[in-house]
């Protein structure tokens, strides 16, 4: 199916097949506000978008978000996994999460959409004026190295977690 799929800016006309997703397991961004299992979900969307507020980090410091996109995958009004641009890279994108983080909803997942959100995404990006785009992912993210290295990633680095202790990042390298 994913020459079926666009990827589309977040928008309420998806937020049943959203409000499945998250009902069965699809995390959204963590920092965003909650997602009502029915009802508007535009509190959620409108934060999804935002631009220029501060972000807490996992180690309690506040951060400006840079410029960002969060981008749909989707197939008619079925939602099927999203991916975040981050067209700056802070100190704390550095050590995790990159310029480029995504996630497919479970029942999705193992059928190519993973591999082709990146795909998609990267264009965007070079659009955007990047020449590169650094990824990161934990070193027992199977799927996501997969994906990554699939897509051109280029090893740039494997070290501890700056947030979790006993946990591996792998940094990886595209060129767009
Ligand atoms: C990681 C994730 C995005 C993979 O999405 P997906 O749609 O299942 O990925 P794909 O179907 O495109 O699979 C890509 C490759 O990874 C493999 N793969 C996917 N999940 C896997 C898993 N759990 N274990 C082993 N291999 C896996 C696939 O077999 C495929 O391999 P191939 O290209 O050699 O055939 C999805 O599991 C997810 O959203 N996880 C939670 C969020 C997350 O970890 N995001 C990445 C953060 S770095």
């Amino acid at each position: 199916m994913p020459h079926d799929t666009l990827l589309v800016m977040p928008s309420a006309i998806y937020a049943r097949s959203y409000q499945t997703a998250v009902g069965e397991g699809y995390e959204p961004d963590g920092a965003a506000p909650p997602v009502p299992p029915t009802g508007s979900i535009d509190g959620h969307i409108a934060w999804l978008s935002t631009q220029g507020d501060e972000i807490v980090l996992p180690d309690g410091r506040a951060e400006v978000r840079g410029p960002h996109v969060q981008l749909w995958l989707v197939h008619a009004y079925t939602f099927i996994g999203r991916v975040n641009i981050r067209f700056r890279l802070t100190e704390h994108l550095q050590n995790w999460g990159g310029n480029i983080g995504y996630a497919i909803r479970p029942s999705f997942r193992r059928r190519g959409f993973g591999n082709h959100i990146l795909a998609q995404a990267i264009p965007v990006a070079r659009e955007a004026g990047l020449a590169g785009v650094l990824l990161t992912c934990l070193d027992t993210n199977i799927g996501s190295i997969r994906i990554i290295e699939a897509n051109g990633g280029q090893l740039a680095g494997v070290g501890p977690h700056p947030y979790h202790p006993g946990q591996t990042v792998r940094r990886y390298w595209i060129e767009t």
